[in-house]
């Protein structure tokens, strides 16, 4: 049998697929299971920048109110109210997660400017997080920042929170940048100790019938996947970055594909959404049987085996290969 086992953001894992950032973490009894279905970690679904400045500032609003209009009213004031508001729900479940399951928890921020609310990354940690997922999930709309700038603000963003925290830190990028082994690069001259690719983009559609925005959000398709192998096989052993997969992984092969292009960990969501622990327990075994079937003995000799570095046409992953599929098209 295939030893299953990796290393994902310096974290020992027993196996390789991860239960990504989902509301399937807000049920630690459902976390539990998924583990003994083969989970090698738990990624809890995003904490938002923008909902935690929200609260504190509708708790500051109502604290100076309550200030205004009674002299006495400080000495009344709890020390803190974070248990009910801002990071306390998500710290208390990341409480429980801990409590649930054997397997590192990985708390996930999403933030995308270097704030005072890093200091809810040390609320992470020190609640026992085993590492942070930043989720820079931000789309751009406006028409005076320039690409580098987004970049920069970004690049400050995961600095800030590196240097904020001793758990490793794990990025989790959108495929947009113009150069995203660049951008990549710059993340692990920060520190970061790894890169997950690659969030969603959300892409809201017109409903003909109601002239309004539709926000459905549709699950993924294996068609997501090439997108991330493209990403990994470039990037595999070359900036020293654990590297991790989400996004298209719906069967047991297509996560041996994206650990063939060099993925520590494959993160699953839309998949196991519909029916968690099933899918999961499916998934899983396709793996292992593949693996089995091929005669790796552990993940680490397949891991990488056909990356950029490791194919014998290296260009077919280059740009070479899209004059090749363009003219080699036929109607079928
Ligand atoms: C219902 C739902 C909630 C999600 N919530 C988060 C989140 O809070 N933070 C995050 O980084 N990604 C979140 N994602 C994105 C997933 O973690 C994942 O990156 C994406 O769905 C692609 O992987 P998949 O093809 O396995 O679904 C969410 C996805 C879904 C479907």
């Amino acid at each position: 049998m295939t030893d299953l086992s990796t290393s994902w953001l310096g974290l020992d894992l027993r196996g390789p697929l991860v239960v990504g950032a989902s509301p399937m973490a807000d049920d630690a009894d459902l976390a539990r299971r998924l583990v003994d279905a083969g989970a090698g970690a738990i990624v809890m679904r995003s904490l938002f920048e923008e909902q935690l400045v929200a609260e504190e500032l509708a708790l500051h609003r109502y604290f100076d109110h309550s200030v205004d209009t009674n002299a006495e009213a400080r000495s009344f004031l709890p020390a803190t109210d974070a248990a009910a508001s801002g990071s306390g729900p998500y710290l208390a479940q990341l409480g429980r997660l801990r409590d649930a399951v054997d397997v590192p928890v990985v708390a996930s921020l999403n933030g995308t400017t270097a704030g005072g609310w890093t200091r809810h990354a040390i609320e992470l940690e020190d609640a026992g997080a085993s590492a942070v997922e930043l989720n820079l999930y931000e789309v751009a709309t406006q028409l005076d920042e320039t690409g580098a700038e987004v970049e920069a603000r970004q690049l400050e963003v995961v600095q800030a929170v590196v240097d904020a925290i001793d758990v490793p830190v794990a990025v989790k990028l959108s495929p947009f940048y113009a150069s995203v082994p660049s951008f990549v690069a710059r993340i692990a001259i920060t520190g970061a100790a790894g890169v997950v690719m690659f969030n969603r983009f959300y892409q809201p559609d017109v409903d003909l019938e109601t002239l309004d925005v539709d926000r459905t959000l549709v699950l993924s398709t294996p068609a997501e996947l090439p997108l991330r192998l493209h990403a990994l096989a470039l990037l595999h052993s070359r900036l020293g970055l654990s590297l991790a997969s989400s996004g298209g992984v719906h069967h047991g092969t297509d996560a041996a594909k994206a650990i063939l292009c060099g993925a520590d960990a494959v993160q699953l969501v839309s998949a196991l959404l519909p029916d968690p622990v099933n899918r999961l327990t499916r998934i899983a075994g396709e793996l292992h049987t593949w693996l089995d079937e091929q005669g790796y003995r552990d993940l680490g000799e397949a891991r990488g085996a056909t990356s950029f570095g490791n194919v014998a046409d290296p260009a077919a992953w280059e740009r070479l290969n899209y004059s090749r599929i363009l003219q080699g098209w036929r109607p079928r």
